[in-house]
């Protein structure tokens, strides 16, 4: 199962060049945009490659503005599709016939109060503002991941490192040898990187992939702990089959101190963010990308949107005990809310999850610009911890992203992010994920 993937991604690097020229890009930026690759995402079960993902970085950035080398990265830059999506490397197939549950009469409560013309969820969200305290949930839980049973029902990804981070994804068993994951005491799931003082190369570290798959879902993601700290480019996110087809949703995403989350879509052409305010959207977060979240029309930069809260990301999330990041995908759109840990709804901590009354959202991509169920369809769910590569060695000396007053350079010394990793381990304490649980829920 495993030799898939190294043949699959040597393909999808070649497919990558040739696709390059889609951007009538000169052949020298053709070359940094295939050397910038960023992301591709195997998915090894059932030995497919269903979710690959080759991502790029800066293909509008400049070199000779460094100034902005971290606003223009600041998002994950995906690639163009048609170097995973041609069909030499369609491994998985087109649309899935999958069921999905949003036509049942739970999610058209949902679609009546937020589906408005204008796509705004404060909108939305006050229309309810009412909410029954006898109402219950329309979602049901279809899989749940917490205590000593979390790690049942998930890949590990052994391959290499596809955002050219300087890490060894290893397997469950040797993961659990080396202590780079286990349950803690508090029932807790933990992911490491390993904290040997000096490695020569890489340093080992955890992926893991559901192997559950759902369309239309309410994913509830409660995490105490995340990995922080000069180097780490931690993620939870989910993609579909033959990216971009089955698009990607980027929950939670950052790089080095940053403080502040990203969530981004990245999609076939025809998939739109409505509006780039704020408030139109009915978001708490800032539009960071563009408006066009095809992959393949923008360089794929994808549509950003950056968390307004200084404590949904790092060193600060982890300060104030984590908390819960909730994605609803339904036939209003996709919507990406945060709670800290001591705003965490009771109906979430009652397992019956109501979100028409959670309020406004930190992002919110409305079914008005792109239909989630043409653009979208079985994600799973992904967590990976990379250290440097493309975005997080990337931004090295950058500034100016919240959390990131200082350059990692300045604040370390070091030259270069591999430099960093790869003689202070010790440095490397903090990079660990501490999950309560992951629950996936569809209305029924
Ligand atoms: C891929 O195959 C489909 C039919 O299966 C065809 O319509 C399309 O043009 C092909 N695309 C490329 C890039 O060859
Ligand atoms: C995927 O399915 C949707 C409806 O379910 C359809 O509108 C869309 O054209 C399909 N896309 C592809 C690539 O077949
Ligand atoms: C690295 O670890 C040392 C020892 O704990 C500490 O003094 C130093 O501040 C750390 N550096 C960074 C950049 O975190």
């Amino acid at each position: 199962m495993y030799l898939h993937a190294p043949a699959v991604l040597v393909l999808l690097i070649h497919a990558a060049y040739a696709d390059a020229s889609l951007f009538g890009t000169t052949s020298e930026s053709i070359a940094r945009v295939a050397t910038r690759a960023h992301r591709h995402a195997v998915k090894r079960s059932a030995g497919l490659a269903r979710d690959l993902r080759l991502s790029f970085r800066g293909i509008l950035a400049t070199d000779s503005q460094p100034a902005d080398v971290s606003n223009a990265r600041v998002y994950c830059v995906n690639s163009p599709s048609s170097g995973l999506t041609g069909n030499g490397t369609n491994i998985a197939g087109g649309n899935s016939t999958t069921s999905i549950s949003h036509s049942v009469s739970a999610t058209s409560v949902a679609t009546s109060s937020k589906g408005s013309a204008t796509g705004s969820k404060t909108a939305s969200a006050s229309a309810t503002a009412t909410p029954s305290a006898t109402a219950s949930s329309p979602w049901k839980i279809l899989e749940s991941y917490h205590g000593s049973s979390f790690f049942l029902g998930w890949d590990f990804f052994t391959g290499s490192d596809p955002t050219n981070g300087i890490v060894n994804y290893i397997d469950q068993q040797t993961a659990q040898s080396a202590n780079l994951i286990e349950i803690n005491s508090a029932g807790n799931a933990v992911m490491r990187v390993e904290t040997t003082p000096q490695v020569q190369n890489t340093r080992q570290s955890i992926r893991i992939t559901t192997q559950k798959t759902y369309t239309g879902a309410l994913l509830i993601m409660d995490s105490v702990h995340m990995p922080t700290g000069c180097g780490t480019w931690p993620a939870f996110w989910s993609n579909g089959p033959n990216w971009p087809a089955g698009g990607e949703i980027d929950i939670v995403e950052g790089v080095n101190d940053y403080t502040n989350n990203q969530a981004t879509i990245h999609t076939n052409p025809g998939c739109s963010l409505a509006s780039s305010s704020s408030s139109t959207l009915g978001i708490s977060g800032t539009v960071v990308g563009g408006t066009n979240c095809a992959a393949a029309q923008t360089g794929n930069q994808g549509c950003g949107v950056r968390a307004a809260q200084t404590n949904s990301f790092g060193a600060a999330f982890n300060k104030n005990g984590g908390g819960v990041y909730a994605m609803q995908w339904d036939d209003s759109g996709i919507a990406i809310y945060f709670f800290p840990r001591n705003q965490i709804p009771s109906d979430i901590a009652a397992n019956a999850p109501l979100p028409d009354n959670w309020g406004t959202p930190l992002a919110f991509w409305p079914a008005a610009g792109c239909n989630p169920f043409n653009f979208f369809n079985d994600h799973s769910a992904i967590f990976d911890t990379t250290l440097c590569g493309d975005w997080a060695g990337g931004v090295w000396s950058g500034t100016g992203v919240p959390g990131q007053d200082q350059s990692c350079a300045a604040l370390t010394g070091a030259s270069t992010c591999e430099a960093w990793v790869r003689n202070n381990g010790a440095n490397f304490t903090e990079a660990y994920w501490e999950v309560k649980s992951v629950q996936i829920y569809q209305t029924s």
